[in-house]
């Protein structure tokens, strides 16, 4: 009892939406886009084709994919006076906090030209943002390592420019490897959306307030830093560091297991998924593709990450509770392979998330029915009480 209320401990917030998008069965292991199973867009189409499909509904035509690349393309530029905007950062703040910063601050620079409720409007607000995500998400490195911005360049395609702007110098040519584009083009569709997770819920309900797309993906973006989402593939990898040698996994797993130790196995469990995440499955199998590629034998994360893996899916604790690997599991072992730091790693997550998230935004936007969100609340403070004067309080 709580005097005005009787708690029901049942009781749990079912905030919930429709959505054409995405579509997950936990319990089977199953992710659709638009219906098709993730596996085979991983395996047939490219990060641009899944755009297309997560925005419109349909795959293109071969006319509407090349108009598509075309219109992508000709907005990876920022404003040159948003380069100002990093300059306000330490060289070592963390990447995801510059994101945070910079794509907000894509409202000061389309807010007035983005009307909401015009249909023309939003896609092309959708298109600027998933074209200058990876230019900021490039810059955002390039400023963390002290090198100069790198343009985006047309000749090249989605990944490969993020690739080459993140990578290239102007001192000289660089080549980026055909091998490793494909393979960040891949990870960018296991990673493009994945209906209502918490970084989407937050980018619906500040949109649902009317708010412009680029700040609502701003709100996505520091959403899904922390370590229990997006941020648990940066986790991984120190986590997988930590552990440090294979022989030493019995003792982290038994930490992960007792209720008094708050570490948790990163890369494991799911809210929704009670069997194997089928985008960590794609991943694997990438990872082997990568680091055969980079000519990495035998990484020593990687073999770790196996074994845990392994010993994890035997153990009794995590079968009884359905804990399997899930997409952050073997990101990160790719990441650093191709290059990237740690601190990148979400950053990469955001870069292929925006356009789930503006998806989804786009979707609710255009609900003739829907309302400003307005989760509930369970009471379970104090009673009506008067106030007492503070000569009168011991
Ligand atoms: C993503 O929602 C999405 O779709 C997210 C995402 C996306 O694409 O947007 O898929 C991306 O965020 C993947 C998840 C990345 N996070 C991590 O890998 C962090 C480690 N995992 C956990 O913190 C955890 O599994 C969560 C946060 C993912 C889920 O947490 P829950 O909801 O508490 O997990 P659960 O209800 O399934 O837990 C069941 C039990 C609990 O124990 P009891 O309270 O029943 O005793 O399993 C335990 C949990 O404590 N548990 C773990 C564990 N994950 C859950 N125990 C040890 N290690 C873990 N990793």
């Amino acid at each position: 009892e709580t005097g005005c209320f009787t708690y029901d401990p049942g009781f749990t917030s079912t905030a919930s939406c429709e959505s054409k998008i995405t579509y997950i069965d936990g319990d089977e292991g199953i992710l659709l886009h638009r219906g098709y199973p993730i596996e085979q867009l991983a395996e047939q189409s490219d990060f641009l084709e899944v755009c297309y499909l997560l925005l419109n509904g349909e795959l293109p035509s071969p006319a509407e994919k090349a108009k598509f690349e075309q219109t992508i393309t000709r907005h990876t530029m920022v404003h040159e006076q948003l380069a100002n905007f990093f300059r306000g950062f330490r060289r070592d703040a963390h990447p995801m906090a510059i994101m945070c910063g910079v794509v907000g601050a894509l409202s000061a620079f389309y807010h007035d030209s983005t009307d909401i409720n015009d249909p023309h409007q939003r896609m092309v607000a959708s298109h600027r943002l998933i074209a200058k995500v990876p230019t900021i998400a490039a810059m955002a490195y390039k400023y963390s390592v002290g090198q100069p911005f790198v343009y985006p360049r047309n000749d090249l395609g989605y990944a490969e420019n993020f690739l080459h702007m993140t990578f290239a110098v102007p001192c000289e040519p660089y080549k980026v490897n055909p091998v490793i584009a494909k393979a960040m083009d891949r990870i960018f569709i296991l990673h493009a959306d994945h209906e209502q997770n918490a970084s989407t819920s937050t980018v619906r309900l500040a949109g649902s307030s009317g708010a412009n797309p680029f700040a609502c993906i701003a709100a996505g973006i520091a959403s899904l830093w922390g370590p229990a989402h997006g941020g648990a593939n940066e986790a991984v990898l120190k986590m997988l560091t930590e552990i440090g040698h294979k022989d030493r996994i019995p003792e982290f797993v038994k930490r992960a297991k007792d209720k008094n130790d708050s570490f948790r196995l990163m890369g494991f469990g799911h809210r929704v998924y009670k069997n194997f995440d089928p985008r960590a499955k794609v991943m694997r199998q990438t990872c082997s593709e990568v680091l055969a590629e980079l000519g990495i034998k035998d990484d020593p994360l990687l073999d770790i990450a196996v074994e845990l893996e392994r010993i994890a899916l035997q153990d009794e604790y995590f079968v009884e509770k359905k804990l399997y690997p899930n997409v952050d599991f073997y990101s990160g072992i790719i990441l650093k392979a191709i290059g990237f730091p740690t601190s990148m790693f979400t950053v990469l997550f955001a870069l292929a998330r925006t356009v789930g998230w503006i998806s989804q935004w786009k979707e609710m936007i255009e609900d003739p029915v829907q309302k400003i969100g307005r989760p509930r609340q369970l009471y379970t403070g104090a009673t009506r009480r008067d106030y007492r004067p503070l000569n009168e309080r011991g």
